[in-house]
């Protein structure tokens, strides 16, 4: 038994989809957020930058007494942890593998597809551990820099969305993939659209899901559960103003998070 909280970090908001597996999984766990709304986008960023800022996320969230760490956002998981891994002495999980590993395991014709923003289908990180999980595996790689607007801005399910999803989606459909990881915090709330133009016989990975699933089975085979929640069972921090991440947050989370936010200085971290 541990009653230690679990940190999570991200670029914004989007990795509360991530969150909110966890919270749903894992019920009695105490959560710690940090998005990193001042300095987002990351999807367009350089692999210095990138790095960088994740290890400053990291060293905020290592402020609290944690006992581990998950980087939920699609981009700081493919460029950053690949190259942390080893340096920190607490597990840190990242959405990359989690989801390789399940893509891998459902694929029936050994075609899988993966979508993230700019900086994730760059750094082949998907290619990468899906090869490791199988060498025989083809993967097929979008970036689809389009979608975090479209949610941000409220487009999720309008014909917009669905238009410009035909249109990247298109690479994957001629590639007979039978599997797509939706490789980026914010695309799990395009599953509908992204559903629609590709059809049942694909099968869509969320990865916040499966990294919840790793974490799951960490706790439970080092005995780190948590007996019981804390008082403030889940706090959220950003480092940039609040309101936006309170309004879109509640929306992302389907309850209400006000009250439960805070601002801080994240180039202290760096
Ligand atoms: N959270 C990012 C990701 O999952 C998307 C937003 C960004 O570009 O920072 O890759």
């Amino acid at each position: 038994m541990d009653n230690r909280r679990i940190g999570v970090f991200d670029s914004g908001l989007g990795g509360l989809t991530v969150m909110k597996e966890l919270m749903a999984l894992l019920p009695n766990e105490s959560l710690v957020y940090f998005g990193d709304t001042g300095r987002i986008p990351y999807g367009t960023k350089s692999e210095e930058t990138v790095l960088k800022y994740t290890r400053s996320d990291i060293n905020f969230l290592q402020t609290f007494h944690l006992k581990a760490i998950i980087a939920a956002c699609g981009t700081a998981s493919s460029i950053a942890l690949p190259k942390l891994s080893g340096q920190y002495d607490i597990p840190l999980l990242g959405v990359t593998k989690a989801a390789s590993r399940r893509a891998a395991a459902v694929t029936r014709n050994g075609r899988v597809g993966v979508i993230g923003t700019t900086g994730t289908i760059r750094s082949g990180a998907y290619r990468s551990f899906l090869e490791e999980e199988n060498p025989e595996i083809q993967t097929v790689s979008v970036a689809c820099p389009m979608f975090v607007p479209l949610v941000e801005y409220g487009y999720a399910e309008k014909e917009a969305a669905k238009m410009i999803a035909k249109d990247y989606l298109q690479e994957i459909i001629e590639s007979g993939a039978d599997t797509l990881i939706l490789g980026c915090t914010h695309y799990p709330l395009l599953k509908k659209v992204i559903g629609e133009v590709l059809g049942d016989s694909v099968t869509l990975i969320n990865p916040g899901e499966c990294v919840a699933g790793d974490v799951k089975k960490l706790l439970e085979e080092n005995d780190l559960l948590s007996k019981e929640k804390q008082t403030e069972q889940y706090q959220f921090y950003v480092s940039d103003d609040p309101a936006e991440f309170i309004r879109l947050g509640s929306m992302f989370l389907e309850r209400p998070i006000d009250g439960l936010v805070s601002r801080i200085d994240i180039e202290k971290y760096n």
